[in-house]
This record gives structure tokens, C-alpha cells and sequence, in this order.
């Protein structure tokens, strides 16, 4: 017996960015926890191919036998515009009838402050989380368009830094407002249509984004996670598949997550 969401799921083409990690490699996972007989397919998509295709091998495992999910690994760096333009087109034609893009692909660098902060990691965050999402977003809404007047949906990995910006944070926090933004924006356009446009905030979670942010130090990234419970990725991917298996008439518009010693961008409660 299948429960209520693996039949809504049932059949779903579900793109997700930056898969090879974190909250999209968990995402993954939940979505194929949650329906793995009932014909998903899943296009998993980051730079790092090689987690990708461990990932893949791992949804296999973790489905069991007489699962039917199908994985595609797929090599795709949101930053670059080309490779967006081309993603659609690339895929195989049975991967092509996308119903769920997850944009999720994101990134920090560093702490640093104006006027120190490099250039290169300005760019870096802002055409990834925002340029890269954009782009996702146009490259596959046609597809949802052309379904019945308008179908599918598109789910947005903000963050609590889009809502409060925090010093140190003054980049990644601006990228998160312009998702935010962005995200209303497309959500009142497409009123006349049944695209369903959710956004999905979380505070703080223990994933590869503190090791990214401090260029690969892991002790200052631990640092960040010490004397609290962060969330996992478990627990954003659980909120994923909860906000894409709703009834078609439900949008869960949009959703700020917290560990519980956590009230806001700056505002943790630490055990000392
Ligand atoms: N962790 C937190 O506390 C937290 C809080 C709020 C929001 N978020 C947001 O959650 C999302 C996921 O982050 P995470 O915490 O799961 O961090 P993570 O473990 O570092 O994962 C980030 C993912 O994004 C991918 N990525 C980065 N740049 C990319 C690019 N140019 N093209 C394609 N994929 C790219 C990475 O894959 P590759 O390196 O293989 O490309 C990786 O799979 C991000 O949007 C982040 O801003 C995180």
C-alpha cells in the first residue's frame, strides 16, 4: 500500500540542484524513501559527478529490491548560464517532462566585511544562489507551462539570512533576499496557472555550507556547531517532500525552519 504523498508523488519527474551534498543529497534520498514504487525519476544534479553517482548508487541500496526509482546523475553547474541554457535539451528524452525543480544549489564565502570582501566571492555567491536559481527557473518553467494551463512545481532553498541580514554576511544575506524576492515575485505571475511556487528557509544546518564558507577549514566550521544542535539536512528534505507531496490544491507558500536554540540570524542560544 502506498501512503497519500508516494501516490501524489506518483510518476514525478523531480529536478534537484546541488544533489552531490547536504540538504539536496538528503532531499534525494527522502524523495526515494518516501515513493520507491511508484515511478519516480530523479535528476540529480552539482558539479561533483562522482558524489552524484555514489548517491545514486546509495537511493538503490536505501530503496531496496522491487523499487522502481530512476536516477540521473548529471554534471551541471548552476553558475554557468550555457550549461542552464543547454540543461533541458541534454537531458534524456524520458528525464525531460520535469513536474518538481528543487533550486537549491547554494553557496557562503567567507566572513569578511566591506570593504574586504573579494570580488571573486561576490560573484561567486551571486551567480550561483541567485543568477544560477534564476536561470533554473527559466529553463524549466516553459516545460511546466505547457502542462494542462500551467502545472508542476518549483521549490526554493532560501534562508533565515534572506529575512535578517547579520555583518559578515552582507553577500550570501543579499543573494537570499533576492531569492526571496525573486520567489513572491514568481509566485503572483503565475496566479493564473496551477504552478505552485514554495520557498523553504532554514536556520542554521550542519552540512559541507560552514566548510565551504571558511574555505575548507573544518575546525572553524565545527567551531559554528559547537555547543548546540544544529539541524540535519534530514530534517529540511523531510520539509521538501512534505511541501511537493500536498494535495495539488495546497501550496505551503513559505517556510522558516529553526533548531530549537535558535530564534533568528544571530539570536542562538549556545551551551557554554
Ligand atoms: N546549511 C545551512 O545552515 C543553510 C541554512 C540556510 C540555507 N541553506 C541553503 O541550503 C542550500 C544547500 O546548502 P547545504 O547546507 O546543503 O550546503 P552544502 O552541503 O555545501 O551543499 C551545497 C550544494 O550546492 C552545490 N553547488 C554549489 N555551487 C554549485 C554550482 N555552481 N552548481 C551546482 N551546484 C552547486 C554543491 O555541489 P557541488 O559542489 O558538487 O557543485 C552542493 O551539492 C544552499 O542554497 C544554502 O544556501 C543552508
Amino acid at each position: 500500500m502506498s501512503s497519500a504523498v508516494a501516490k501524489r508523488l506518483e510518476g514525478k519527474t523531480i529536478v534537484i540542484t546541488g544533489a552531490s551534498s547536504g540538504i539536496g543529497r538528503s532531499t534525494a534520498l527522502e524523495f526515494a524513501r518516501t515513493a520507491p514504487r511508484n515511478g519516480l525519476k530523479l535528476v540529480l544534479t552539482a558539479r561533483r559527478i562522482d558524489a552524484l553517482r555514489q548517491l545514486a548508487e546509495d537511493i538503490a541500496s536505501e530503496a531496496g529490491p522491487g523499487n522502481n526509482v530512476r536516477v540521473l546523475p548529471f554534471r551541471l553547474d548552476v553558475s554557468n548560464p550555457d550549461e542552464v541554457r543547454g540543461f533541458v535539451a541534454a537531458l534524456p528524452e524520458e528525464f525531460r517532462d520535469i513536474d518538481i525543480l528543487v533550486n537549491n544549489a547554494g553557496l557562503v564565502k567567507g566572513v569578511a566585511r566591506a570593504p574586504e570582501i573579494a570580488e571573486v566571492d561576490i560573484n561567486i555567491m551571486f551567480a550561483t544562489n541567485v543568477t544560477g536559481l534564476i536561470n533554473m527557473t527559466q529553463a524549466v518553467l516553459p516545460i511546466f507551462l505547457a502542462r494542462d494551463g500551467g502545472r508542476g512545481d518549483i521549490i526554493n532553498i532560501g534562508s533565515i539570512a534572506g529575512r535578517e541580514p547579520y555583518p559578515g554576511g552582507g553577500i550570501y544575506c543579499a543573494t537570499k533576499a533576492a531569492v526571496r524576492s525573486f520567489t513572491d515575485s514568481l509566485r503572483k505571475e503565475l496566479i493564473a496557472t496551477r504552478v505552485r511556487i514554495a520557498e523553504i528557509d532554514p536556520g542554521q544546518v550542519e552540512t559541507e555550507f560552514s566548510i565551504v564558507r571558511f574555505y575548507g577549514d573544518k575546525a572553524k566550521a565545527d567551531a559554528v556547531y559547537a555547543g548546540c544542535e544544529p539541524l540535519t539536512p534530514e530534517d529540511i528534505a523531510e520539509i521538501v517532500v512534505f511541501v511537493a507531496g500536498r494535495r495539488e490544491n495546497v501550496v505551503v507558500a513559505d517556510t522558516l525552519v529553526f533548531p530549537n536554540h535558535q530564534a533568528g540570524a544571530g539570536i542562538l542560544h549556545k551551551k557554554t
